[in-house]
């Protein structure tokens, strides 16, 4: 496994194997077995693997946690070489924005500004930023995301398909833990309590997957909403939409997404369950 740090090594060691097939996996590290499934996904399907780990500070907002955010440099590469990848870029903040910065990489799209874009208004531009930068620099055939972000999925999407970089994006899986709360980075900030609490996230989405058929929207909506205050979450949304356009939908009948925000304690948690295609996942 190469370990590259700096945009010229890392298009160093690509150019020698422009004749493969590049996948790309991007992170801000802290692995887990979501970002694994990821890695596998992308070995199984390209020739070769790069993985990014970078914190990028232009999606935390003031007041967020990008300087407490978790960061284990040494269990990731083990953990990425464990899993057969090829490069791992780790750049420094100035090596993805130089000195002097003004370029600004984002999409204007309602798609912005539904769901987490609401609390976090900054948020997928600081994405859009670093993504739009990868993807740039590896020039990759196909990128690895997971639906557990699906927000950040679908605006992706559209900046692969709108900047005509040749770069198919590919939704993966959200992997969760044996209880059913979706792997995260952020989980290692709960306590033991808000942690129990959390389940009620998953627990809810998946009994609304069972009871579609007898429920309206708002009643599904009010479910969730009831499950995770009574486990003292703190919703920030509980949105069912369309899984690609993220629109309103009015009724169970097509392909949906019922996509959640809450606060256990000070962590933020996000967590979705859809249909998609006729497939719940
Ligand atoms: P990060 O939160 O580290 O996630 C990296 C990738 O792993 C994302 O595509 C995310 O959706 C996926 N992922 C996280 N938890 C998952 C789970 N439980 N199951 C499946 N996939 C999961 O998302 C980011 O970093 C950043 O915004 C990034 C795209 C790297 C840009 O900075």
């Amino acid at each position: 496994m190469k370990i590259v740090r700096t945009v010229d090594e890392l298009k160093k060691e690509l150019k020698k194997l422009r004749d493969k097939s590049i996948g790309f996996v991007p992170t801000m590290g802290f692995l887990h077995e979501g970002h694994l499934s990821l890695v596998a996904e992308c070995r199984k399907q390209m020739d070769v693997s790069v993985v990014s780990i970078f914190v990028n500070p232009t999606q935390f907002a003031p007041g967020e946690d990008f300087e407490s955010y978790p960061r284990d440099e040494k269990r990731d590469l083990d953990m990425l070489e464990g899993a057969g990848v090829d490069i791992v870029f780790l750049p420094s903040v100035e090596e993805i924005y130089p000195e002097g910065n003004s370029t600004d990489i984002t999409i204007k799209s309602e798609l912005t500004k539904k769901l987490c874009g609401k609390t976090r208004p900054t948020h997928f531009n600081g994405v859009t930023n670093v993504v739009g930068r990868f993807f740039c620099m590896v020039k990759p055939d196909k990128a690895f995301f997971g639906r557990k972000d699906a927000q950040q999925l679908a605006i992706i999407t559209k900046l692969a398909r709108e900047m005509r970089i040749g770069t198919e994006i590919v939704g993966c899986p959200i992997v969760r833990e044996k209880d059913g709360l979706a792997m995260s980075s952020r989980n290692t900030y709960l306590s033991e309590e808000e942690r129990k609490n959390a389940l009620s996230i998953s627990s809810s989405l998946m009994n609304v997957e069972k009871m579609v058929g007898t429920l309206s929207v708002d009643e599904a909506k009010a479910s969730v909403r009831e499950r995770i205050e009574n486990a003292n979450g703190k919703v920030d949304y509980i949105e069912i939409v369309d899984p690609f356009t993220l629109e309103d939908v009015k009724d169970f009948s097509g392909d949906y997404m019922v996509a959640v925000a809450a606060y256990f304690g000070k962590t933020r948690l996000l967590d979705n369950r859809a249909r998609i295609n006729g497939v719940c996942i």
